[in-house]
């Protein structure tokens, strides 16, 4: 098929736009179609001024240029990102928030400096007990007054684990503008808004961090009426998705591949399973590379059909913490975490 991909747009101010699953051809995504998620509008970035800084409960504040952090020891790690939003549309009854369909998720490989080694430089004090970002976009928001940075936090913990990194480039090139050069955030395994982009200032803190993107936003309220017990979102849930066909499509009798994506934050998955006939029996599909910790993994399945007719299509995936997708999603006011098996209808002429 000619197929000439592009971002699905949601909202351009801020820019909102969605990887086309479709497009779906190698585990890495390429930039201009990798998706991108923005509370605000860009900042301006001024690279004679940048620093980072890490500064609240260390004996040794410290900021480093851009040069300092292109300097220190670099690792490489494949990272997808997907947004908690992720085919939020899908919900019924629908939910308030960006009506994203299958693609706020996207793949690639990103190097940078470990956060360990820029927390152990700064000397981080014995109190400490959370590390907060702060991103250089800011803005309202329409349910507080004031001006806000984009800031979340996360526990020393997480801040020290060996893969928490900031990252300086992307698919082997400096981090692209939109994707928050020159530095961001990239907490491995835990759904996008943990990756602070545009990073700036690291804090440590004491106390529990309380900023609205950390308490407000970002959190499972469960539904409506239970008493108010926010729950921090933090890993990626299983997940799978068929890339291809896409729903509604009208195929030709003979072979065809239905193939797509499988992620778990948690554990490894261990099997994607595809169904033809609405969920009445599964069958297993092939992996079509590695599992890798914190990567999408490709998976397809060779469909031989001889009768025509419509066909409902189903992919659910399996990891190794024992977690199975089930039919129906964990709703949520906020729209978060969608994980139900997905369904797709397609016609055999
Ligand atoms: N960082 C800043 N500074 N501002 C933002 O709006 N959005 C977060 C996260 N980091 C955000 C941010 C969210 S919700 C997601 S899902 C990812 O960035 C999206 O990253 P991307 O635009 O590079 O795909």
């Amino acid at each position: 098929m000619l197929y000439s991909p592009h971002l699905i747009t949601h909202r351009i101010m801020p820019e909102n736009q969605e990887f086309p699953m479709l497009s779906l051809s190698s585990r890495i995504t390429p930039e201009h179609l990798f998706y991108r998620r923005n509370h605000f509008l860009y900042p301006n970035v001024d690279m004679r001024f940048w620093r980072l800084s890490i500064e609240g409960c260390v004996n040794k504040p410290l900021y480093f240029r851009y040069d300092n952090l292109l300097n220190m020891p670099q690792v490489t790690l494949p990272v997808t990102l997907e947004c908690v939003g992720d085919k939020r549309s899908f919900f019924e009854p629908k939910t308030r928030g960006e009506q994203w369909g299958l693609g706020a998720i996207s793949h690639a490989v990103w190097t940078g400096v470990r956060l360990q080694d820029l927390l152990h430089a700064a000397d981080v004090q014995g109190n400490a007990r959370e590390v907060t970002f702060e991103g250089m976009d800011k803005g309202a928001r329409t349910d507080m007054p004031g001006v806000f940075s984009y800031k979340r936090s996360l526990s020393l913990e997480r801040a020290l684990h060996p893969d928490t990194i900031v990252a300086l480039y992307m698919n082997g090139k400096p981090l692209p503008f939109r994707h928050g050069y020159p530095a961001r955030l990239i907490v491995p395994g835990w759904y996008g808004m943990a990756s602070v982009k545009w990073l700036h200032r690291i804090v440590v803190i004491e106390e529990p961090f309380q900023g609205p993107f950390q308490v407000v936003d970002y959190v499972f309220n469960r539904k409506p009426l239970t008493p108010f017990a926010p729950e921090p979102i933090t890993t990626i849930r299983l997940n799978s998705t068929i890339a291809g066909p896409t729903d509604q499509e009208v195929l030709a009798r003979g072979e065809n591949w239905i193939w797509g994506i499988a992620i778990s934050g948690s554990a490894p998955v261990v099997q994607v399973e595809i169904s033809i006939d609405n969920g009445n029996s599964w069958l297993v599909a092939s992996w079509m590379e590695q599992q890798e910790a914190y990567s999408w993994r490709r998976w397809c399945w060779k469909w031989t059909v001889t009768e025509p007719g419509t066909y409902d299509i189903k992919v659910r995936a399996k990891d190794a913490a024992g977690n199975t997708q089930s039919e129906m999603a964990d709703w949520n006011v906020n729209g978060y975490g969608y994980n139900a098996i997905q369904h797709i209808r397609v016609y055999i002429d």
